[in-house]
C-alpha cells in the first residue's frame, strides 16, 4: 500500500491503495463515486471512461500509481448542474436506453469535443469506436455529439 495524491473533480484527495489498484475501484470503492461503471474490466467497452488531465482513459485498466499527481474528472464532475453541452445534447436527443454505457459515452464525447470542437463524421466514429452500447444507441449518440459541437464552453 502507498499514499497517492490526486485531484478528483476539483478536490484534492489522498488515497491509500496498492499501486496496481485500477482507478475504477479507487473511484467507486475508496471515493464512493459510482457514476463510473464497470463493464468488461479489460479496456474493451468504454463503460469506465474518465478524463485524466483532460484525456479520456479507461479507468478499469489505469492503475492508481499512474494517476498520482493528475487531475481526474468523472461524470459527477463534468459539470456542476448536469448542464455541460454534451449532457444537454444527450437530453435533447433522448440518447440513453438502459443507461449503463452512457456515463462512459458522455466522457468520451466531451473529451473529443474539448480537443476537436468541430469533428467530422469520421472523427466522431474514431473517437467513439471503443465505447460499446448493448442497446444500440449509436445513431442518437452521433446526433447528440453533432448538436453539442461548437456550443459553449466545453472545458
Ligand atoms: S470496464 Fe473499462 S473498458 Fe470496459
Ligand atoms: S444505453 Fe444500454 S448499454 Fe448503452
Amino acid at each position: 500500500m502507498a499514499i497517492y495524491n490526486l485531484k478528483v473533480n476539483g478536490k484534492a484527495v489522498e488515497v491509500d491503495a496498492d499501486e496496481t489498484t485500477p482507478m475504477l475501484w479507487v473511484l467507486r470503492d475508496h471515493l464512493k463515486l459510482v457514476g463510473t461503471k464497470f463493464g468488461c474490466g479489460v479496456a474493451q467497452c468504454g463503460a469506465c471512461t474518465i478524463h485524466v488531465d483532460g484525456t479520456s482513459v479507461r479507468s478499469c485498466s489505469y492503475p492508481i500509481a499512474a494517476a498520482d499527481g493528475t487531475e481526474i474528472t468523472t461524470i459527477e464532475g463534468l459539470s456542476e448542474k448536469g448542464d455541460h453541452p454534451v449532457q444537454k445534447a444527450w437530453l435533447e436527443h433522448d440518447v440513453p436506453q438502459c443507461g449503463y454505457c452512457q456515463a462512459g459515452q458522455i466522457m468520451s464525447a466531451s473529451a473529443l469535443l474539448k480537443n476537436n470542437p468541430n469533428p467530422t463524421d469520421q472523427d466522431i466514429d474514431d473517437a467513439m469506436n471503443g465505447n460499446i452500447c448493448r442497446c444500440g444507441t449509436y445513431t442518437r449518440i452521433k446526433a447528440a455529439i453533432k448538436t453539442a459541437a461548437g456550443q459553449g464552453d466545453l472545458s
